[in-house]
């Protein structure tokens, strides 16, 4: 256990508690693919926090007469009840209950949005788990003691219980989640941001094109358990690691030669695991493709620093520097924009993270 986010002396209360946060999703430039427990990462990640792709969350705790086993709550998502969001919810209290045991003593009502398109294919849960962090950490500083540094910590560590990335999602404009040995105060149970960044990588845009909104043929869970019998996995988890030893100074001098095949590479590479899993599949569509090949003719013909990531998904993420955006906006609406369905794509930019509102 995690003694640095043991819950301190509580003080209960007999008030009904009511908490709204969002949180942003992130995209990661190093991606985190394979994990031990608890939800231990196998090598670091970093990620651009976004600003547009954003899950809002509303807390109630009502004081139970008497306290239950496990936490006691309901949850609605864009107006509806959402049983099917259960048994993840489940989960994530028992992980987070010795680090909050005074959840048992309440009703926890949560209510949930997204900014985002419902069924975009834009993963949620960094944004969702994050924002519900947010708002259980709210309720602790209410009955204990914590400084504000824990708990932004606090709200990343018990985040990443919910969902690894999720980390990553409460501050920015850059988070390091994993133990690694270029951030001295990077650690394995919480994300850090990465400062002392160039301002060229501050305002960075990226354009979300929706390629695919059906569901995924393979969850992330599952992706990441196919990497603990991985032909390649212990390569892999060196590579990103070295990636990401050689992306920081890149990142603070503005370096985007040096940035664009870094950041190409780690998105190619995440899909060769998943290519070469067993048993082995692609979750890239042939518009994925199509995208990345004008990117590059693109690139290539006009020298405008564009580059593309990709999440476990078939969604391509532009990113370019908020100077180019003007032009690379014409490109993006006349070339890419024919491969998304029914041409949409989500315009977001690098965030701060989570929010009051
Ligand atoms: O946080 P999870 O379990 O959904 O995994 C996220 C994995 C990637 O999005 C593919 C990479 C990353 O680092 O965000």
């Amino acid at each position: 256990m995690e003694q640095r986010f043991a819950a301190q002396s509580i003080q209960q209360t007999t008030d009904v508690f009511h908490t709204r946060w969002q949180a942003p999703s992130n995209i990661a430039l190093i991606k985190y693919w394979g994990k031990k427990a608890p939800q231990i990462p196998l090598n670091a990640s970093l990620s651009f926090t976004l600003s547009n792709a954003i899950t809002q969350t509303e807390v109630r705790f009502l004081p139970l007469k008497t306290p239950t086993k496990t936490v006691t709550f309901s949850i609605r998502f864009e107006g509806e009840e959402k049983p099917e969001f259960r048994p993840k919810l489940e989960g994530f209290f028992t992980q987070i209950l010795p680090y909050q045991p005074f959840l048992i003593h309440y009703q926890i009502d949560i209510t949930s949005q997204n900014t985002f398109p419902h069924s975009s294919g834009i993963a949620s849960s960094a944004s969702s788990m994050a924002a519900l962090a947010a708002c259980l950490v709210d309720f602790e500083a209410q009955l204990s003691s914590i400084s504000a540094e824990d708990r932004l910590s606090k709200i990343s560590f018990l985040a990443r219980l919910g969902s690894g990335s999720a980390s990553r999602s409460v501050q920015g404009p850059m988070m390091a989640w994993g133990k690694h040995n270029a951030l001295a105060t990077s650690a394995d149970e919480w994300a850090i941001p990465v400062t002392d960044i160039h301002p060229l990588f501050t305002d960075f845009c990226d354009t979300i094109l929706l390629i695919d909104k059906g569901q995924k043929q393979v969850s992330s869970t599952l992706g990441h358990k196919l990497m603990h019998k991985h032909s390649y996995a212990a390569q892999r988890f060196e590579q990103a690691n070295a990636h990401l030893t050689e992306v920081l100074p890149i990142l603070r001098s503005g370096d985007l030669d040096g940035f664009i095949p870094i950041v190409e590479k780690e998105a190619l590479h995440l899909h060769a695991m998943m290519m070469t899993s067993d048993p082995y599949f692609i979750l890239m569509k042939p518009n994925t493709l199509q995208v990345i090949e004008c990117i590059w003719a693109y690139r290539k013909s006009t020298g405008v620093p564009v580059c593309f990531t990709l999440d476990a998904g078939a969604n391509v993420h532009v990113l370019y520097p908020k100077a180019v955006a003007k032009e690379v906006g014409v490109f993006i609406n006349s070339e890419l924009l024919p491969f998304c369905e029914n041409r949409q794509c989500v315009h977001d930019y690098v965030g701060t993270g989570i929010k009051k509102y």
